[in-house]
């Protein structure tokens, strides 16, 4: 027997992706792609690995980053008189795991989280909030997860910068079909109020909130050329949800869901043509780290 999803209540729904078994597919599959793209390690340099003993993951999604960072860091620095704690925080429960030994709870991160969670993380972890979240609110979702850190705590986010992905290697590709698809994409999501440098938005918000040490790396993916059908495949996996809901969202309440399907189709064709000329689709994710002072 299956149960109806349950959601927290918000008064923001913005979320443009889907959270049915082909999305749970597309995030658990995409999770290696970022983490070799970002440096080949679940945890940042800066973090010691050593001194995390409870780790939230906010926006956790089907909570693939944080089952394979328990088994990292349970194999690799076990504490077996001290079990560490895992906490999945996400606006819905559609595509928490079932079978995981970490807990699990309904948060929207627009709101305070509850006190319980208060001053309980050595290290509070967020990936891809691009299409969730309008731009203009990450500043108050940063304030939100500070009073989850301990002292001396980190913040560690990863997320697209959007902008960077219509940067292209050779101005030949700029006015081909596939890039006209991106620029359209990206073009759309902004207009609805996506950020297009949300690790930006996210480093101010950590020094408005009073952490400190905030950095921001940067990883493009034409750093791998070894990745390049990978990547290649990651934006057309992206851009078939991305570009429904924006046409969907754009049409309102006369959407025309074959039309709009019969339009993406044509989006895809466009990148897969420009795809067959030799195009590889670039960008960049940033990781920011940030920490919370020492009392
Ligand atoms: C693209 S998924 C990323 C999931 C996961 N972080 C990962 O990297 O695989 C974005 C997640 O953000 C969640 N989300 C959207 N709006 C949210 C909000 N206001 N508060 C908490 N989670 C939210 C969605 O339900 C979804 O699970």
């Amino acid at each position: 027997m299956t149960t109806a999803a349950a959601q927290a209540a918000t008064e923001d729904n913005y979320y443009l992706l889907e959270r049915d078994s082909v999305e749970t597919k597309r995030l658990d599959n995409q999770h290696e792609f970022i983490v070799r793209i970002c440096g080949g390690s679940l945890l940042h340099k800066a973090i010691p690995q050593d001194k995390i003993f409870s780790v939230a993951d906010v926006a956790t999604g089907t909570g693939i980053w944080l089952r394979e960072l328990k088994q990292y860091l349970d194999s690799t620095h076990p504490t077996p008189t001290q079990p560490r704690v895992y906490h999945g925080f996400d606006i819905s429960d559609a595509q928490f795991p079932a079978d995981v030994n970490a807990s699990f709870s309904l948060q929207d991160c627009l709101k305070p989280f509850p006190v319980e969670h208060h001053g309980r993380y050595d290290l509070v972890h967020v990936r891809l909030l691009v299409a969730a979240i309008k731009g203009a609110n990450f500043k108050l979702i940063v304030a939100n997860l500070k009073p989850l850190l301990k002292p001396g705590g980190y913040l560690q986010w990863e997320d697209l910068d959007m902008g960077s992905f219509l940067t292209t290697s050779d101005p030949k590709w700029d006015s081909t079909p596939g890039m006209q698809t991106m620029h359209y994409l990206i073009n759309a999501q902004v207009a609805l109020g996506s950020s297009a440098h949300v690790p930006e938005a996210v480093a101010a918000g950590a020094r408005d909130a009073g952490l400190v040490q905030v950095q921001t790396d940067y990883y493009n993916t034409n750093a791998h050329p070894e990745l390049d059908e990978t990547t290649r495949q990651w934006i057309l996996n992206a851009t078939v949800p991305l570009m429904r809901s924006v046409k969907m969202r754009n049409a309102g309440a006369t959407a025309n869901e074959e039309v709009i399907d019969k339009e993406v189709e044509a989006h895809v064709a466009a990148v897969k043509e420009t795809y067959a000329q030799g195009l590889v689709i670039h960008g960049a994710i940033g990781v920011v780290i940030a920490k919370m002072p020492e009392q």
